[in-house]
């Protein structure tokens, strides 16, 4: 099957051109102009940017969590974000206690295979590491699993200590793998909630004031200096403050290869939508939490200095009725986190373009920053000869309004329900099959094929 895409405006992280491409099978065979010969099928970009499929290196499809599952399996979520343009996504494959890596990635394969539209990796969450793991390392990062995760928050569910933390992270960096940090103090924030709740504070708004920004800043400085020990990379996700993002550049001028993500929301919302009445707040419930309006700009200045390299969504939704509802009497019983895979490209491609970035650095952004991070380049991230055709043709122009009665996720609310912005994602192509035309998605449940990934961190 060859098909041409035609007279659009292509866009990669550092090109901005007219061409034509044209896609055999899987890949892209030639760009140019005027290309020879015939074609099965031809897709007219007019007007439209040509740009490479989104990579959202952070979601949590059928993820367990807070007494309840999240609400977006591997075939609805994987739907929802080619919806909204993204082509590949990374899960997190998370190592339940008494259970090897070999048997947790095959869990994990378990839930995913046949299931997605799009293709997906997975991040090994590590919570048990002890020598009998070391052993595992290798075969994991050889079955395409280069990345590690640790949480320093959710004690007593996937909170690791600092032994783990360093173990990890030496084992990583010496196999050229990368470790991800979920970097809170969640010792001390389970202290300040028993006092919270002690004092009958346990409205959504004490959520906050339960893991306040020092909180996230300590979790990295400290996930830094442990990976400066380790002589190992490390990946903070979901920065969702100024002075943490402020750590990550301290540690980068010191040479260190320290590197983050922030996530959509906390580059739209401030803490103030906890303070909405009917339980409205517990929307927007998810860790790190929001945060004082003035952590905004500064989010987006480490993005554009490059301190904070990608924006991902921790999408992991959870529905209002019967889920979020589970908290209505304490804040600490609403499951932790929000929907956002459908809305990212378009909400940062909105805000990207009223900041003055370019156009490639949304694209570096939203795609091509996490091909090279986490092992995919030059297979993702870019429209080059030989790369998967992981395609979305962009109406930079249109305008449209976000809302959960129009999204795919299969969640009841839409974070940014509402809001009216410019850039709709008309066509996508998963390596090179039409899987949306005109907004709709066309595509088929197992589509999407497990990425195996290598290097990372090579940025
Ligand atoms: O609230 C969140 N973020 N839920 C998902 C788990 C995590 O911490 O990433
Ligand atoms: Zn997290
Ligand atoms: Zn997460």
């Amino acid at each position: 099957m060859t098909t041409l895409i035609k007279n659009g405006r292509i866009i990669t992280a550092t090109d901005d051109y007219f061409a034509d491409i044209l896609i055999d099978g899987t890949t892209i065979r030639a760009i140019g102009k005027s290309l020879p010969g015939t074609y099965d099928k031809s897709i007219d970009a007019a007007g439209k940017l040509v740009i490479p499929g989104g990579i959202d290196p952070h979601v949590h499809m059928q993820l367990p969590f807070g007494g309840t599952v999240s609400s977006d399996d591997f075939e609805s979520g994987t739907r929802a974000a080619a919806v909204g343009g993204t082509t590949s996504i990374i899960d997190f494959a998370i190592q339940y206690h008494g259970k090897t890596f070999a048997q947790t990635l095959d869990d994990w394969h378990a839930k995913a295979s046949g299931k997605c539209a799009i293709d997906y990796g997975f991040h090994l969450a590590v919570t048990e590491y002890e020598p009998r793991h070391a052993a595992e390392f290798r075969q994991v990062i050889d079955a395409g699993v280069p990345t590690f995760k640790l949480f320093l928050a959710y004690p007593g569910v996937f909170l690791v200590d600092d032994r783990t933390m360093y173990r990890v992270m030496r084992s990583a960096g010496e196999a050229g793998g990368l470790t991800l940090v979920h970097a809170e103090n969640g010792v001390v924030i389970e202290e300040v909630i028993h006092d919270l709740v002690a004092a009958g504070k346990t409205e959504p708004k004490y959520h906050p004031i339960s893991r306040p920004p020092v909180t996230e800043v300590d979790g990295i400085q400290r996930a830094i200096h442990v990976a400066d020990l380790a002589k190992a990379p490390v990946f903070i996700v979901h920065v969702s403050t100024g002075a943490g993002a402020d750590q990550i550049r301290r540690a980068r001028d010191a040479g260190q290869r320290a590197f983050g993500e922030t996530c959509t929301q906390y580059l739209y919302f401030d803490e103030s939508k906890y303070d909405q009445p009917n339980f409205e707040g517990a929307k927007y419930i998810f860790t790190p939490p929001l945060r004082p309006a003035d952590n905004i700009e500064p989010l987006w200045n480490a993005l554009r200095m490059g301190y904070l390299q990608e924006v991902s969504t921790d999408h992991c939704p959870f529905n209002f009725k019967g889920q979020k509802e589970l908290g209505r009497d304490s804040f600490t019983k609403i499951p932790n986190g929000g929907p956002g895979v459908e809305d990212r490209l378009m909400m940062v491609y909105h805000a990207a373009m009223q900041h003055g970035f370019s156009l490639n650095k949304f694209v570096d952004l939203t795609s091509t920053a996490s091909a090279k991070m986490f092992g995919m380049w030059p297979r993702k991230g870019t429209i080059a000869v030989g790369s998967d055709a992981d395609i979305v043709i962009f109406d930079p122009d249109r305008e449209q309004i976000r809302s959960a009665k129009t999204h795919a996720q299969n969640c009841d609310y839409n974070l940014f329900e509402g809001m009216k912005i410019k850039g709709v994602v008309v066509t996508v192509l998963s390596r090179g099959k039409v899987v949306v035309e005109n907004g709709k998605y066309i595509g088929r449940p197992g589509d999407g094929q497990f990425l195996k990934r290598g290097e990372c961190a090579r940025i």
